[in-house]
């Protein structure tokens, strides 16, 4: 398992067909964050049995697809959320949307205050900053190849703030938070009476022997008593299956309504057709293939920093505790944005630009290790090798 390379050129791929298009046809890529394995067996039934009847009518969400979110959380997290907690919402991103557009200026009669962590995942602050809110970015302290988050700053931040886009694991960098972290946040968002977005869409991937995850909402009781705690969920990272678009809000009382409410004016009733099926059978039968494709993950990750680390002893690494992901400053190899086009285009490696992430990241970026080690390792061959033709050592 998770050793076949699989072709997905002329799938309307955005990670190949898009961005890896001119790279030609023996390109490889790190790029976008889903993976190049085959989702998990249970998921691909459900799809099967799905289109049987050849009719793809509107669906509707119902308990089962909550119970299924509440049996992941209580056996891979331990938490049990109430069903009545469990919101659908096609993407993550929406829900934001929802929040930053909708849900926070009609309660405030204002633009809120955003707050969030940089580096961070382009798509949401580009949603952010549409909605028109005021947006603080706190950049992580990523000296030395830590991540670690400036608490005067963060905690300035967010004084008057209204929304805190909290992201666990972190993307790029991998970071699992610690309880001493959490505690902080949670802290902070109570005496300031700011709203927190948990985007825990990486929450399945946290690596043996490192910093353990726990929702947020299991670590703060009171926060999430509050009503102000929102909890994203997703099958999408996990099993591969972002196309889908499904995923669990969870979230208290009122601010669960409204975002409901939200929701309808965004247009967001009726999932796609094989949202809810896939999702179900991902929650409820992924447990063991889960399980295998962490150490896969883990196994491969341990290649990827050690061979970064040995090729690039001048960049700095982060060697993650979550995620498919490696965030790399190679700024003493190729301080440019442009250098690093000329490596991806050479190499014929696709990687995310440090850029996507905030920026003042140019000359980092981030690659994506979800695929057969084989083609792994040949990629991070021909990456380094460009890197250092390129370099400016
Ligand atoms: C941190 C984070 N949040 C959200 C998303 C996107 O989620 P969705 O497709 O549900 O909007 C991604 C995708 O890479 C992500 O990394």
């Amino acid at each position: 398992m998770f050793e076949e390379s699989i072709v997905r050129w002329g799938t309307h791929s955005a990670k190949w067909d898009l961005l890896a298009a001119d790279l030609g046809q023996d390109a490889l890529s790190l790029s976008v964050a889903d993976m190049e394995f085959a989702t998990c067996p249970a998921v691909s039934r459900a799809i099967t049995r799905a289109c049987e009847p050849g009719i793809f009518g509107y669906t509707e969400v119902f308990d089962d697809f909550r119970e299924a979110v509440r049996g992941w959380q209580a056996r891979r997290h331990g938490w049990s959320p109430a069903v009545g907690d469990v919101h659908f919402f096609p993407r993550i991103v929406q829900c934001v949307s929802a929040l930053c557009a909708i849900v926070l200026p009609g309660q405030l009669g204002r633009t809120p205050r955003v707050v969030t962590l940089d580096p961070a995942y382009g798509p949401i602050i580009e949603v952010v900053k549409r909605a028109g809110c005021e947006l603080r970015r706190v950049p992580l302290d990523l000296s030395e190849g830590r991540v670690v988050i400036p608490e005067q700053r963060f905690a300035e931040a967010m004084r008057d703030a209204d929304l805190l886009l909290w992201c666990n694991p972190h993307n790029p960098t991998g970071r699992v938070w610690t309880s001493e972290e959490l505690d902080m946040v949670s802290a902070l968002a109570l005496t300031y009476g700011v709203t927190v977005l948990s985007d825990d869409i990486h929450a399945d991937f946290q690596r043996p022997g490192r910093n353990g995850y726990r929702p947020l909402a299991i670590h703060s009781q009171q926060l999430w008593e509050s009503g102000r705690l929102i909890q994203c969920c997703s099958p999408g990272k996990t099993f591969n299956s972002a196309g889908l678009e499904a995923s669990a809000i969870v979230v208290r009382g009122v601010l669960g309504a409204r975002l409901e409410e939200a929701k309808r004016l965004m247009g967001l009733h009726n999932p796609n057709f094989f949202a809810i099926p896939a999702a179900i059978a991902a929650w409820n039968e992924g447990d063991e293939w889960v399980d295998q494709l962490r150490e896969r993950i883990d196994a491969n990750l341990r290649v990827a920093v050690a061979r970064l680390r040995e090729e690039l002893p001048l960049a700095r690494v982060v060697d993650p505790d979550g995620t498919y992901l490696v965030w790399v400053d190679a700024r003493s190899y190729l301080p440019s944005a442009t250098l690093l086009a000329e490596a991806v285009a050479r190499s014929r490696v696709a990687v995310s630009a440090g850029e996507d992430f905030g920026e003042q990241y140019e000359g980092f970026f981030r690659i994506n290790v979800a695929l057969p080690e084989r083609d792994l390792e040949r990629a991070l061959e021909r990456l380094c090798e460009a890197i250092l033709a390129l370099s400016v050592h």
